[in-house]
């Protein structure tokens, strides 16, 4: 590519758009093919899927996969600085009401009380600090949003990241294996997705000015909050449980009834993909494996069959499929996970690492003067120049 290649014309009907399709900058850590789905530098995210999630955020941060040495040093320099939280950092989740706000409020509000307990300054070490620190934000805004801070257990050195986290949730044995592999699936798939998804996007643009990581982070986590972006996880999985049934004719009337009153069909679409989403197809995989007979899960089923020819007939609808969102609540449901208002935190939890890696990129950009801070253009409308008489 070179910097004279016409990459896209912009054009009026481009404005007001959310900037939808519009090439903005350069991204080393994923790209989504519109109809292969999401690839970790390169890697189809499938290839990935079963791998340690350390070895993976280490792929983000370097480009290429650990060798085995370099694996046992990433795990033990996160396992060092998890074990280095500053004491009390989170202390301010115990003053939140208990069942206060929704997780997402918990979960931008923990990651700036660990920037206020402790900022390097060094974004890189800010970076993997946080990453390292994230199991024990959530297993804390878990317990304690619940009012069960007794049931919180100490973290314990040497686990990995998602083991860590159901550890000190107190699950043990079996339950606990169930959990770790739902978890570390769901983790992985959900670590980044280009450059250009609301969040990443919006944590990048406020890391361009040179926030810290947590400030950058925490705001991309409320940009991940809403219901058109990460909350739809949520969504989708009361969706699935207001239709209650896996019968077809049942669904389809649902859904018919559903696009007539305007209302959104959660877990279909995308702004990017064209195709499936492969993560869907792998977490649905993940769910014959584990949980066949699961109502919701048989709901899921069902709607993937069901769904697509019905959206098909909508001329404006792009893509009719399913998305990452439509199996995922139903799978941590059938672990244990009943409450789908958490589901946004653990998509954030994952998706840490990539925005921490995407900011680090752009901070080392342009030998190391950065990505400029962002500022886009806006035309003005409806404001003619006026004076006070
Ligand atoms: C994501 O993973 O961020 C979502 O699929 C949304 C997107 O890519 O725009």
């Amino acid at each position: 590519m070179s910097s004279e290649d016409v990459l896209f014309t912009i054009t009026s009907k481009n404005l007001d758009s959310g900037l939808r399709g519009v090439p903005v900058g350069t991204c080393q850590t994923s790209f989504v093919d519109p109809y292969e789905g999401v690839h970790y530098v390169g890697y189809p995210v499938e290839d990935l899927v079963n791998m340690e999630e350390e070895d993976v955020i280490f792929l983000l941060m370097n480009k290429r996969l650990p060798t085995e040495e370099e694996a046992q040093e990433f795990h033990s320099e996160l396992t060092q600085r998890g074990e280095n939280i500053p004491t009390g950092a989170l202390r301010v989740l115990e003053s939140l009401t208990p069942g206060s706000g929704h997780p997402m409020d918990w979960l931008s509000i923990g990651i700036m009380a660990l920037g206020a307990a402790e900022n390097t300054g060094d974004t890189k070490a800010d970076a993997m600090n946080l990453i390292a620190r994230m199991p024990e934000l959530m297993a804390r805004i878990f317990r304690l949003r619940a009012g069960e801070k007794d049931k919180l257990k100490p973290r314990r050195p040497g686990l990995g990241l998602v083991e860590n986290f159901v550890h000190m949730m107190g699950f043990e044995g079996q339950e606990a294996r169930d959990i770790e592999r739902v978890l570390r699936f769901f983790f992985i798939l959900h670590m980044d997705h280009g450059g250009g998804n609301l969040s990443t996007f919006s944590g990048k643009a406020v890391a361009s000015g040179w926030a810290s990581i947590y400030s950058s982070i925490s705001s991309a986590m409320n940009a991940l909050s809403g219901p058109l972006h990460g909350r739809a996880n949520q969504a989708c999985l009361e969706f699935v449980q207001r239709i209650g049934t896996s019968d077809h004719k049942e669904i389809e009337t649902f859904v018919r009834a559903e696009l007539e009153n305007r209302r959104p069909i959660f877990g279909f679409g995308h702004g990017v993909l064209r195709a499936e989403d492969p993560r869907a197809r792998l977490l649905i995989e993940l769910g014959e494996e584990i949980c066949p007979d699961d109502d919701n899960f048989k709901i899921v089923r069902a709607l993937r069959e069901v769904v697509p020819p019905i959206l098909s007939e909508i001329p404006k609808i792009s893509n009719p499929y399913p998305n990452v969102d439509i199996a995922s609540g139903s799978l941590l449901h059938s672990v244990g996970f009943t409450m789908p208002e958490y589901y946004t935190t653990f998509f954030g939890w994952a998706r840490v690492a990539g925005i921490s890696a995407q900011i680090l990129d752009e901070r080392n950009s342009r030998d190391g003067r950065g990505t400029p801070i962002y500022r886009p253009k806006y035309i003005p409308k409806n404001q003619p120049l006026r004076r006070l008489d």
